[in-house]
């Protein structure tokens, strides 16, 4: 199966030689010469905002509002960054986010992603727009926590069956994202007319005629679903698996989420690629962290480039955080060894950073480790 997906790909990466990684001292890193591996148009798709970009800035800069608040002389002699998240370790409060198509970035796709994830403990979140199948990727990384990004289906036996064949390949999590009623209005895409291949999506049944002509949102068949909390309730009860809703960015739509049974909201604009002009996460964290009131976790992505970015967000109230533009760079870098870097590296940078904020562990920080940027201490 796997071979017959590559061949149908456009826009493969450039086949250049893997980047140094001995140059590589932080995530931000594998940028550049990511881009230079990269075809323009799955660049534009891969790395692009929608609208006039307003989100995806705010994103990385809404960092820019938070301080943190060290404290000293604490023990700090065997710090770690080991957590707990949805009851099981996890080597660090940092996991992979779910991306499309990671054989844009490199052949080895989602089978390097999850294998690294898998050799740093931590968790991959694998889409449902995956270059390669649930079932490969389980097989290529057995022991890695793994979790399936659900986008639901016009087709609804599609969508219960993405879910069923999770729960039977040992995925531990459906994360459902919800913030994808259409895609986001992305003028690069309209541009190059984006475009992966009937055969890019190998979770997606071959459509007998792939649509020429249409945007990539009703390609994948998920323009206008008709989704709403009564369908969530439906979802819940395909698999006996904990649900996490996926692009929640209000106190509201998170107590709805727990009223609906949520175990884990993930506060997420979508990378940047969904609704402009909206706040970024690490702004409306906090919000979300009280409305839950701890009956469920709260994870957040967007932004997260370094670990003291990962601290801020756990001081707000994160359990966990996820990222997936940088270690999608690393990918295209130097394949799964790239991401293994990539992901060594932030977690170096969290264990530094929380002996430095005088926390032993992730459970260690709270919000009194946190202060908004004017230096006002927290009550
Ligand atoms: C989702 O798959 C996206 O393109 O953001």
């Amino acid at each position: 199966m796997t071979d017959e997906i590559l061949p149908a790909l456009a826009y493969r990466p450039l086949d250049l030689p893997p980047v140094d990684l001995e140059t590589i001292a932080n995530v931000r890193e594998f940028e550049a010469p990511a881009r230079e591996r990269i075809h323009e148009a799955a660049w534009a798709y891969l790395a692009g905002g929608a609208w006039d970009g307003h989100t995806i800035r705010a994103n990385d800069r809404a960092f820019d509002g938070f301080r943190l608040r060290p404290r000293v002389l604490r023990d700090v002699a065997s710090v770690s960054p080991m957590t707990t998240i949805l009851g099981r370790a996890a080597a660090m409060p940092v996991g992979i986010a779910p991306a499309a198509l990671h054989a844009l970035a490199h052949p080895d796709a989602e089978l390097a992603t999850a294998r690294a994830a898998a050799a740093e403990g931590t968790i991959v979140t694998v889409s449902t727009v995956a270059s390669r199948t649930i079932e490969d990727v389980a097989a290529a990384a057995p022991d890695a926590r793994r979790w399936f990004q659900l986008y639901v289906q016009h087709d609804w036996d599609q969508t219960r069956s993405l879910v069923e064949r999770a729960a039977a390949a040992g995925y531990e999590a459906i994360v459902v994202t919800v913030d994808l009623p259409v895609l986001g209005y992305r003028d690069d895409l309209l541009r190059v007319r984006f475009d992966p291949g009937p055969g890019a999506y190998a979770n997606l049944p071959l459509r007998d005629t792939w649509r020429a002509g249409r945007e990539l949102d009703e390609l994948i068949d998920l323009r206008n679903v008709p989704m709403t909390w009564e369908r969530l309730d439906e979802i819940r009860s395909w698999a006996p698996l904990p649900l996490i809703l996926k692009g929640i960015m209000t106190g509201e739509d998170a107590r709805l989420g727990i009223d609906h049974g949520a175990d884990g909201i993930w506060v997420s604009n979508h990378g940047g690629r969904q609704l402009d002009r909206v706040h970024a996460p690490i702004e409306v964290l906090e919000e979300v962290v009280d409305a839950v009131e701890g009956r469920a976790e709260v994870y957040m992505d967007g932004g997260i480039r370094r670990g003291t970015d990962v601290l801020v967000a756990l001081g707000l109230g994160a359990t966990a955080v996820f990222t997936a533009r940088p270690l999608l760079w690393a990918l295209a870098c130097a394949g799964e060894p790239g991401v293994v870097h990539a992901l060594r590296i932030l977690k170096e940078e969290v264990a530094r950073a929380l002996a430095l904020l005088g926390a032993a562990s992730p459970a260690e920080v709270t919000r009194d480790h946190v202060s908004p940027a004017r230096g006002i201490a927290r009550p």
